[in-house]
């Protein structure tokens, strides 16, 4: 008989999802701040570069507390949206709508961000990991800021640029 599986198991691999994606992210995003335009698009990505590397520290001990060792799983949905942001740079690559393509590229990654620490956040709560249910509650705070900032970015400048 198949093993029970339960809100565990879905943690635990829901948790190596976003651990896959995150380092996914912290390779993406200097060549992002390398391709943006606009110095205060740059700049965004190089502070959430800076965040990022929070996020992966705050899931190790996350790991650390389930007592499973830090292991990422392939996450084909991050793949997925990181390769459409290549493909933006490329394809806009020289144009005035670069920089609002790659802020859309960069929402729809804190947006999977945003989907996937709130599941995790709450399924925390409900196992009863405490301390987790904090540290995946920073993380989703500073990727909802990081959304919000890059939307004012777009409205600010890149899409009238591009417009
Ligand atoms: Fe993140
Ligand atoms: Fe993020």
């Amino acid at each position: 008989m198949a093993k029970e599986k339960t809100l565990d198991d879905l943690f635990h691999d829901t948790l190596k999802d976003i651990y896959y994606a995150e380092r996914k992210i912290l390779k993406a995003l200097p060549k992002m701040a390398r391709g943006a335009q606009a110095p205060e698009l740059k700049a965004a990505f190089e502070k959430h570069k800076e965040q990022t590397e929070t996020h992966v520290e705050r899931l190790q001990q996350v790991f650390d507390m389930i007592g499973k060792r830090a292991q990422g799983k392939t996450c084909e949905a991050i793949e997925g949206i990181i390769a459409e942001g290549e493909e933006i740079m490329d394809e806009f690559k020289g144009t005035p709508a670069l920089d609002a393509g790659l802020i859309s590229a960069a929402q729809a990654v804190e947006h999977y961000e945003i989907s996937r620490y709130g599941t995790l956040k709450t399924w925390a709560k409900t196992i009863g990991l405490k301390d987790a249910v904090s540290l995946l509650d920073a993380t989703l705070k500073e990727e909802i800021v990081t959304d919000e900032d890059l939307t004012k970015i777009a409205m600010a400048q890149a899409n009238k640029k591009a417009a």
